[in-house]
């Protein structure tokens, strides 16, 4: 159950740079306030680009000088938008183009790309392949395949490190472009296709993504471990780093009272479409279907909404917090790290009647979105120590610890980042144990299509228990033949 260390480094080192261990890489994550970069260096000579790191989407793709939405260099200025607003052109230059032309090892193909993101920037380009990497060019550098960006309303690239895209048969995928972490596998680099992500305890703080290994002086054990879930049922591969949500609350304590809100639950009468739940290294801010975020909203009732945008305005919360529950592991977390505070916004709010001077008002740090399935950005992996592990299509979870120590640990193939049982519920941490294996634990539709289940409490405090797994699994497909 727990980790069989085969080769353990201990360094101590202030994060800053490119490290390159024994079966690991570490790589800074740069925070630039909406977004979390790496900086690339791609082609012969290395050519430097700032990119997005998203482990919610599949395709890495570099913005290029001919794209008619940037500015010519010369007209660069020093302020930098997010995202095209109202046409207007981007520097594109501040975070780094990428010229094909210009490096020696760079071959474009005939393969085109076409992607429509979150927040509906889109991307149409052509992928190429050049050797990629960070640090001093020898540090680390592999052939690798990626998008040419010639035309996107977004100013900078991404680096992809979702599960990409494949085709499955006879049970083995075949993966059409390999994300770098299985670029690193082939080439020796690291032994399990796994990574980790750490980020700083300031907003303003980076991080530190790991490739192969895990950084035990970041975290506090165990690992809680569960499995990816697959949209199109039990017998393929996830397209995405979903896992099950099987419960999210808000906990408002108003003087010596709590009330505690579920905004969804599996409970024994649960049965409808699975809720999922993406760790997204792409995203700021916390997305919640659309029926969540309205009873989200409607907890608050002085809640003023910002014109504009699909944000609200709430009075500053002080004690309230928000729990996420993971079969029967459940995160409790400080709902004032789903919110920002800035004096600025009270000038935008002052014209609400229902605005009280006296009060002070942050903005949630939530938003609605399409589908059953909710996007936890920054403010939930600043608490939690996250690894996701495509050998095993597994995620892993831990509180976060906010250190300059680092204890490279290396995942071997075969070991298990498993749960430990019965860690108290407080603050960030985690209370195992779930394992959950929607395999194993839900039933498919018939249609192949989505999961559906009666979602028994009882038979899920058995699954924690292997030995009476199979009774949990013949308890459920009982239910269903009585049904
Ligand atoms: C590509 O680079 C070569 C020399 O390195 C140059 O002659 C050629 O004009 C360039 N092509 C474009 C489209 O910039
Ligand atoms: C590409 O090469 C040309 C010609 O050497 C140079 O003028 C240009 O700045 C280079 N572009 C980049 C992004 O390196
Ligand atoms: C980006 O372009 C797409 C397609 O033209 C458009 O629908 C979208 O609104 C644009 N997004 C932004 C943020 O400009
Ligand atoms: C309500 O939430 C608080 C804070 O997380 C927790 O201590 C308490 O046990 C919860 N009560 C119920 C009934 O779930
Ligand atoms: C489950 O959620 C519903 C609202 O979706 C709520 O009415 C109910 O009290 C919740 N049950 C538990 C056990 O939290
Ligand atoms: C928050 O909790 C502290 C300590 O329990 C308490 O003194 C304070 O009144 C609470 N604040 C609010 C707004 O509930
Ligand atoms: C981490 O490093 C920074 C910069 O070197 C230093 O100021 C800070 O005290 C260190 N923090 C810890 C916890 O060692
Ligand atoms: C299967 O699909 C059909 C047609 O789309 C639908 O009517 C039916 O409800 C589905 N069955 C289940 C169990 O979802």
């Amino acid at each position: 159950m727990n980790h069989q260390v085969v080769a353990l480094l201990t360094i101590i080192v202030v994060a800053s740079s490119v490290q390159v261990y024994d079966n690991a890489i570490s790589l800074p994550l740069n925070n630039h306030g909406n977004y979390l970069g790496v900086t690339a260096r791609i082609g012969t000579p290395p050519q430097s680009v700032e990119l997005l790191v998203d482990t919610g989407s599949e395709v890495s793709w570099v913005v290029i000088p001919e794209n008619p939405h940037c500015l010519a260099p010369a007209d660069s200025k020093t302020e930098r938008d997010f995202v095209l607003r109202d046409n207007r052109l981007m520097d594109c230059h501040k975070t780094g183009v990428f010229v094909c032309n210009n490096s020696s090892t760079c071959s474009k193909t005939k393969e085109n790309l076409f992607i429509t993101y979150g927040d509906t920037t889109t991307v149409e380009g052509v992928y190429a392949s050049d050797t990629f990497g960070f640090g001093s060019s020898d540090e680390l550098s592999l052939r690798y395949d990626f998008g040419l960006g010639t035309n996107t309303n977004s100013s900078f690239g991404v680096f992809a490190l979702g599960i990409p895209s494949h085709t499955v048969k006879n049970g083995k995928a075949t993966y059409t472009h390999k994300n770098f972490a299985m670029r690193l596998k082939d080439e020796d680099i690291i032994e399990r296709v796994l990574f980790s992500v750490w980020m700083n305890e300031e907003q303003t703080t980076g991080g530190e993504i790991l490739f192969g290994a895990v950084d035990r002086a970041k975290y506090i054990p165990p690992l809680v471990s569960m499995k990816v879930v697959s949209d199109d049922g039990a017998h393929s591969l996830p397209r995405r780093f979903d896992v099950v949500l099987s419960d999210i609350s808000i906990n408002k304590f108003t003087g010596s009272k709590v009330g505690n809100h579920s905004l969804f639950n599996m409970t024994e009468e649960y049965d409808g479409e699975l809720m999922k739940a993406l760790p997204d290294t792409g995203s700021k801010l916390t997305y919640l279907p659309l029926s969540l975020f309205d009873s989200l909203i409607s907890l608050f009732d002085e809640r003023i909404p910002l014109s504009g945008s699909k944000k609200f305005a709430v009075e500053c919360p002080v004690n309230d917090t928000v729990s996420f529950k993971f079969g029967t592991s459940s995160v409790n977390l400080p709902l004032r790290d789903f919110v920002s505070d800035r004096k600025h916004h009270h000038s935008k709010l002052s014209t609400h009647p229902k605005y009280d001077a006296s009060k002070r008002y942050c903005v949630l740090g939530f938003m609605p979105k399409d589908g059953q399935e909710v996007v936890l950005g920054h403010a939930f992996l600043r608490r939690l120590y996250t690894v996701f592990d495509l050998d095993t299509m597994q995620i892993s979870m831990a509180p976060a610890v906010y250190t300059n120590r680092s204890e490279v640990q290396p995942v071997t193939l075969h070991e298990h980042l498993d749960t430990v049982p019965d860690v108290p519920i407080d603050g960030a941490q985690l209370s195992g144990p779930a394992m959950l294996d929607p395999a194993q634990d839900f039933i498919a539709d018939t249609n192949g299509s989505f999961y559906r289940h009666r979602y028994s409490s009882r038979a899920l405090n058995l699954i924690a228990r292997p030995s009476l797994l199979t009774v949990a699994a013949a308890v459920a497909i009982a239910m269903l033949i009585v049904l």
